[in-house]
């Protein structure tokens, strides 16, 4: 999802070379094969050589790293999750020579929740499989002095077909007519992966260095954003209740109950801003990505 927003953001600065993992659309032989589009290459980045191979081959500037297993509970069950989530940050950051830049996407998942709003230096302490491999990833990149780590909460935006996020759980909330709860503990700030992608890439034009939060100001549990988005689309959430406890599989991951992030060190460097969540509704709507009866305006 980030990665599609990053392309269209950095395209019209950057010569950008996507990486991607699996594809009907290649016809490319693995690590350095060109797809039918020049600048896609297919590359498995949870094996070391592939990682070192793409640098090797693309001699990139920029490295923008925004793969992952971002599924909280596959993470906390499947431990070879820590080869794309950990081993490809230390392969790729390790093989980028030092003049390069290297832009790490890390997680609210690095903080335990219990003390959110969390600013950029605050102490992390994850609860989660996810949020520990994020924690270290961090800490490989941060050993390239001129890193850039951009931290971001749920994203919301177009979704790759194959991987629904936050917005199509809640529009299939909404939509099959189904009782049942939905959390109404844990807080989330779904921010506009387009937003983020602007963040990444003023971040990038002005070589700023270090850690910065990339998040949309507002937020809400998830039976609380879901509510809006029903208001706004002009359909009846009745059917769900909110529950009082956290909802999460069986031997799932661990939530951190209020992560949120404070971009201000962001805002003071001169970035605009992120959209609300209810400008965001807009926006999506303008995008046919939601039914656009405009409820709540
Ligand atoms: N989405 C969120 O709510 C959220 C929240 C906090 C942080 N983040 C962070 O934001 C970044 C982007 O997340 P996202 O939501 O855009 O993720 P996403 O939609 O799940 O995309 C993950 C990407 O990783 C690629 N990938 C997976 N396995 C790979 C492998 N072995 N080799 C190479 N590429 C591989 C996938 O490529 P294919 O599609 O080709 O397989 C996909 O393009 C991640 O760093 C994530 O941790 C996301």
């Amino acid at each position: 999802m980030l990665g599609q927003a990053l392309v269209e953001a950095l395209q019209p600065v950057y010569q950008v070379i996507q990486i991607r993992h699996q594809s009907e659309a290649f016809d490319a032989v693995r690590g350095t094969g060109r797809s039918a589009d020049e600048k896609i290459f297919e590359v498995d980045l949870s094996d070391p050589a592939e990682c070192r191979n793409m640098i090797a081959i693309h001699k990139p500037d920029i490295v923008v790293h925004a793969a992952e297993y971002t599924d909280l509970d596959y993470c906390e069950s499947m431990s070879s999750s820590r080869w794309l989530n950990i081993e490809s940050a230390r392969m790729l950051a390790g093989a980028l020579p030092l003049s390069g830049r290297f832009v790490f996407i890390s997680s609210d998942q690095v903080f335990d929740g219990a003390r959110g709003p969390y600013r950029e230096a605050d102490k992390r302490n994850p609860v989660n499989t996810y949020g520990a491999q994020k924690v270290a990833a961090e800490d490989l990149v941060r050993m390239r002095k001129n890193a850039l780590i951009v931290r971001v909460p749920k994203l919301i935006g177009r979704e790759p077909e194959d991987q629904p996020g936050l917005l199509s759980s809640m529009r299939q909330a909404i939509d099959t007519r189904e009782s049942g709860k939905l959390d109404d503990v844990c807080h989330h700030s779904p921010t506009w992966s387009v937003d983020v992608a602007a963040a990444v890439r003023f971040l990038l034009t002005r070589d700023a260095v270090g850690i910065f939060h990339a998040a949309c100001p507002d937020g809400g549990t998830l039976y609380d954003l879901t509510q809006r988005l029903a208001n706004f689309t002009g359909q009846s959430l009745a059917h769900k209740k909110p529950s009082s406890e956290i909802i999460k599989p069986c031997n799932g991951a661990r939530r951190p109950v209020n992560n949120q992030l404070l971009s201000q060190k962001l805002l003071e460097l001169g970035f605009p801003g992120f959209h609300s969540f209810a400008d965001t509704l807009v926006l999506l709507a303008d995008q046919g990505l939601i039914p656009g009866e405009l409820a709540e305006h």
